[in-house]
């Protein structure tokens, strides 16, 4: 039976001081104490930058900027959206980007498998070089109502589809994340249903925006981002933007995904953005903006219903807003 136990996404920031900001905060005073001439030589580089200088896919980015997808909202800085994360296989709170570069991306390989013509497993390299990498701005909000802005890189789930060839009879995408506790402390802790996994229909995988993201703000995805693959459905809620693939499984029955297996009231298959569906236990009326830290009225489909809505408009029934 599920035991209920607070996770980060349920406890206010304010709550928390995660021992890598106090960690962070006692080299910064050590570093300072040094003289102003080391000061002045600490380099200016965000978390993701050093990671960027040794990946083997560095030198695809940046990709050219998709001008279709808009959002009326500035780009949060980098900086920002890559120390602010959730990834549960790394801690149950915000700052685990220090933990996750213990994730190993190479080799990585990528498996494709359940109702196709014929399973395929790709390294992250090679399938890199056969997508066509283009960069999508996408507003990005996640259940706990916070949100931002970010430039992805990668290529639409559709061209991943295509290559693998479904058969008739799949009706769902089921995307899992990687599993290794040796480096993912989180996945030492049994009562979670490891590893992550997140599932779409066929329908809205071959949406136009349904986007696997290799890259951020110009660079590989940083690993604390979901390096080296990641989801974006920018009209559903973060939690099922599935970081750090290792399999894409076509099947005829709809998974069960990871948060659903916890807390099945709370975190639904569908989970499409409505600000009039609230949250069992909170409003989603408005979001904060993480870079401002403003509160802003929350869009139905996070304004994307023009290119979303109408895949819904048959289904009877189902509890498509959570
Ligand atoms: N993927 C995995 N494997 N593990 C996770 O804990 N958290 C999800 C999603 N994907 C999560 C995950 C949640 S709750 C959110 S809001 C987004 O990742 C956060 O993405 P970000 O850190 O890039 O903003």
């Amino acid at each position: 039976m599920f035991v209920h136990r607070r996770r980060g996404w349920e406890i206010h920031d304010s709550q928390i001081t995660p021992e890598s900001v106090f960690l962070q905060r006692r080299q910064l005073a050590k570093v300072l104490a040094a003289g102003p001439i080391l000061t002045a030589a600490l380099p200016v580089l965000g978390p993701t930058s050093a990671l960027a200088a040794t990946d083997p896919s560095a030198s695809l980015y940046p990709v050219k900027r998709n001008l279709k997808y808009k959002v009326d909202r500035p780009l949060t800085p980098e900086r920002i959206a890559t120390t602010y994360n959730n990834f549960y296989e790394f801690g149950s709170h915000k700052r685990i980007y220090q933990t996750a570069q213990r994730l190993k991306l190479r080799p990585w390989m990528i498996t494709i498998d359940g109702a196709v013509e014929r399973p395929m497993k790709f390294d992250i390299d090679d399938l890199l070089k056969r997508m066509p990498l283009e960069e999508r701005v996408y507003a990005h909000r996640c259940v706990e109502a916070w949100s931002m802005v970010v430039p992805w890189s990668g290529f639409s789930l559709k061209a991943l589809v295509d290559l693998a060839k479904p058969l008739g009879k799949a009706k769902y995408l089921v995307m899992q994340s990687f599993q290794d506790p040796k480096v993912a402390p989180g996945q030492r802790q049994t009562w979670y249903p490891w590893p992550y996994t997140e599932g779409l229909t066929m329908f809205e995988a071959v949406n136009e925006l349904s986007f696997v993201v290799t890259g951020l703000y110009g660079k590989p995805v940083p690993k604390q981002n979901g390096a080296p693959l990641r989801l974006a459905v920018p009209w559903k809620y973060g939690f099922k933007h599935v970081k750090s693939i290792v399999r894409f499984h076509f099947a005829e029955k709809r998974p069960i995904s990871f948060w659903e297996k916890l807390q099945r009231r709370e975190y639904g298959f569908w989970a499409n953005v409505n600000p009039k569906v609230d949250h069992p236990r909170w409003s989603q009326a408005s979001e904060r903006d993480i870079a401002t830290g403003k509160r802003i009225p929350t869009k139905i489909w996070n304004g994307y219903g023009d290119y979303v809505a109408s895949m819904y408009a048959s289904l009877k029934g189902e509890k498509l807003f959570m």
